[in-house]
């Protein structure tokens, strides 16, 4: 089974109780926050609640790998419209039950099945191919995925001229840590990320100002084997990344 097939299937599975398990919730709650803190340095111009109505902007986010949410909840006093993509319908189904649950126009944020990571991508809805997002996120879903270079230049070609990919993953932990365990190796690629490689994926797919914020506060993940409960903790990193503005030929 390919990596992206395993995770639809692993992910459908947890679809259901994702929003439950207190140790995602507290990861949940701290990755939410450290966005939020994070405004000024993802670097757009964002709406806020007040001044929607006065100016009609419009800033669109793509939720890349949106599982039930977590990005957009955190960012959505801040943007107009959010389309969500994951590669399980199940985790789809429970970010558009929370939307609809907050009482949120499915005009304005919802979210489709899709694998922009798959040659041709697979998405149902045609507003996936559009060029024209101001900010793509992908949270906790890079480590996931088959080919990274691919799936950053997929996102990159999304963004509109000076719009902002943003990746959060795990630090490349050191020592025995770096493996990926046994148990989980079908549907995670790596355990985490350095510094260069995050540069070269953005600088490959034709990013500038590349930057890298590593979270102070670690992270705890849980995970459940043979009835016992082993916690890793985790380093998070915040990646960001702009598309050029147009530039023109200005005679000499
Ligand atoms: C650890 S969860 C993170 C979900 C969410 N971004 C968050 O921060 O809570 C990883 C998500 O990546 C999705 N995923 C894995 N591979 C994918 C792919 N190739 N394309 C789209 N989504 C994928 C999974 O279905 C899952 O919802």
């Amino acid at each position: 089974m390919s990596l992206a097939a395993a995770n639809k299937a692993e992910f459908n599975k947890m679809a259901a109780e994702y929003d439950l398990k207190p140790a995602f919730l507290k990861i949940n709650a701290q990755l939410a926050e450290a966005i939020r803190d994070r405004l000024e340095w993802i670097g757009i111009d964002w709406v806020s609640e007040e001044d929607k109505p006065e100016d009609g902007k419009e800033i669109h986010l793509l939720d890349y790998a949106c599982g039930t949410g977590v990005v957009s909840r955190a960012l959505g006093p801040y943007v107009t419209h959010t389309l969500g993509i994951d590669i399980s319908p199940g985790m789809v189904a429970k970010f558009n039950e929370h939307a609809q649950k907050a009482g949120l126009d499915p005009e304005r944020i919802h979210a489709v099945e899709g694998d922009l990571c798959s040659d041709p991508p697979t998405v149902s809805s045609t507003e996936a191919s559009s060029t024209n997002f101001d900010i793509a996120v992908v949270c906790a879903g890079f480590h996931h995925f088959n080919d990274t270079e691919l799936a950053t230049k997929r996102l990159a070609e999304r963004l509109k001229p000076g719009g902002v990919l943003v990746i959060i993953d795990f630090l490349n932990p050191s020592g025995t840590q770096g493996q990926v365990p046994e148990d989980v190796k079908h549907m995670v690629k790596v355990a985490g990320f350095d510094e260069p490689t995050m540069r070269r994926l953005f600088e490959g797919a034709g990013l500038v100002d590349f930057n890298l914020w590593v979270m102070p506060e670690k992270v705890v993940l849980e995970r459940e084997k043979d009835g016992k409960t082993t916690r890793l903790e985790r380093t998070v990193f915040f990646a960001r990344g702009g598309s050029r503005l147009n530039s023109y030929c200005v005679l000499p």
